[in-house]
């Protein structure tokens, strides 16, 4: 009787999606991703090669009125901030992803995480020492009798200390530095990522325990390693900010348990990470006003509005050069559009300027309501006009020049006017906020970019020289 000889081979797979591929390419045949093929030794029974990507417990079927229900509800993980996002906080034998750049703030969002949580809670560190964990535990007040602790980089130990302390929450801090020596693929690699992330999921389920997996991203903003880990878990967090600024936005990118829209605000202190209860007028705290180029824009952020300052530069461009279009914390392809609106239909001679545009204070915010906000700060710094202090403004521009309605005029109306702005450019047909509101702002309706442009006394027709309101 011979023994089954395993043979190695090499293969190919994309870090993004996870795709096989036989030999070489510059480009993923699957995803379309440039230059993330890498190489990897498969053997010929490694798991790695063919796991399944959803859990195979066998179950029969079950009318759909009989499923329980009382696996799914979520226990509040004790971090407001945190459960505002998660919908009411972490649901036992759900497996959560949570990214973010080197050095944003993850482990130590995870450490207060499990000192938060009641019961026995289990911290894998597969990157840092026990005792530097156990310094930045300390740091946060996180020294607690029910709080385990495991430097560990090798699955079966890992799951070997899950079975010793049996937690109700276990964090991998980093899923990317976990390897099972079962799986022939070096550590680090796409299938060692897979496979880990596979075991843990099938160790989440099965123990209904809610796991937390730290994975960096790339520089790019992605997830470094498979996509398909985004399939594989229940729940995606990308934890983001700007390194060199205190504050940190927490979002979910995909929950199968709630929402994906609401935003966490939190702020690196010297004890960690808190809470940012009032975030408008954190954001406006450094805002001088009588600048050209800014605009304030009360925004929306899921059920929440954030009131932030836009601000704009604008230089002449070198001829027959590109001209530049940079966009910070707001998103570069809306800017160019906006920009090419502002041209055509606004008549502004954004067309032979460098035009940089950003949401101060680190902020990172895609969302309609920003157009018309972006259209005004450029036009601002055009004409060199201040935008009135008492100004706020918000809408979505078209193609056309048209400005649209976006979600939740009142409220946002409202939030400007908490902060002291007493007169707002909206949407023509967006909705009137309350009485005791009303009493208290002046709103300008305007329908195109022509109208807002007049409207802010910044009239473009001629290019300089424009009156302020
Ligand atoms: P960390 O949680 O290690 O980030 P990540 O796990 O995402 O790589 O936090 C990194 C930064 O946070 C580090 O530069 C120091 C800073 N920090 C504070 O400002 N206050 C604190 O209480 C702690 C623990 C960290
Ligand atoms: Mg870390």
């Amino acid at each position: 009787m011979g023994s089954k000889t395993t043979k190695i081979r090499t293969t190919f797979a994309c870090t993004e999606c996870g795709a096989q591929s036989p030999k070489w390419a510059g480009r993923c045949t699957e995803c379309g991703d440039w230059n993330t093929l890498v190489e990897e030794l498969v053997g010929g029974d490694d798991p790695a090669a063919n796991v399944p990507l959803a859990p195979t417990k066998r179950s029969g079927p079950m009318r759909i009125g009989d499923v329980p229900t009382d696996i799914a509800r979520p226990i509040s993980t004790g971090i407001d901030e945190l459960d505002a996002v998660l919908g009411g906080g972490l649901v036992a034998g759900s497996v959560t992803l949570l990214g973010g750049e080197p050095g944003i703030g993850k482990s130590t969002l995870l450490l207060q995480l499990l000192a938060a949580r009641q019961g026995a809670t289990l911290y894998v560190s597969a990157e840092e020492s026990a005792q530097q964990v156990r310094l930045r535990a300390e740091r946060l007040d996180a020294i607690r009798p029910d709080l385990w602790l495991q430097s560990e980089t090798s699955l079966p130990h890992i799951l070997q200390a899950i079975d010793d302390t049996a937690p109700e929450l276990v964090v991998i801090d980093s899923i990317q530095t976990v390897a099972d020596p079962a799986l022939s693929s070096p550590p680090g690699s796409v299938g060692q990522v897979r496979g880990c992330a596979h075991r843990l999921v099938n160790e989440a389920k099965e123990r209904n325990i809610a796991v937390v997996l730290v994975g960096h991203v790339t520089k790019e903003g992605s997830l470094a390693g498979p996509r398909v880990l985004e399939h594989v878990v229940d729940t995606v967090l990308q934890f983001e900010g700007d390194r060199h600024h205190a504050l940190r936005l927490l979002r979910a990118t995909k929950h199968r348990f709630g929402p994906t829209n609401e935003l966490g605000l939190f702020e690196m202190v010297g004890a960690g990470l808190v809470a940012v209860p009032d975030p408008s007028t954190l954001f406006l705290a450094d805002r001088r006003t009588g600048i050209p180029g800014s605009a304030v824009v009360p925004t929306m952020e899921g059920r929440r509005p954030i009131v932030i300052e836009l601000q704009s530069l604008t230089t002449e461009a070198i001829p027959n050069v590109p001209c530049r279009r940079s966009a910070q914390g707001i998103d570069g392809g809306r800017l160019s559009m906006l920009m090419a609106v502002l041209g055509r239909r606004g008549r502004l001679k954004v067309g032979d300027h460098d035009v940089y545009a950003s949401a101060a204070g680190g902020a990172k915010i895609t969302e309609p309501g920003l157009d018309l906000g972006i259209c005004l700060a450029v036009a601002s710094a055009m004409s060199d006009t201040p935008l009135p202090p008492d100004l706020a403004v918000f809408g979505e521009v078209g193609l056309g020049g048209e400005i649209r309605q976006v979600s939740h005029a009142p409220r946002r109306i409202t939030e400007a006017v908490r902060l002291g702005f007493s007169r707002v450019i909206l949407p023509a047909k967006s909705p009137e906020p309350d009485e005791d509101v009303r009493d208290h702002v002046r709103l300008i309706r305007v329908d195109t970019i022509a109208a807002a442009l007049r409207a802010a006394g910044l009239d473009g027709s001629s290019g300089s020289g424009l009156r302020a309101v």
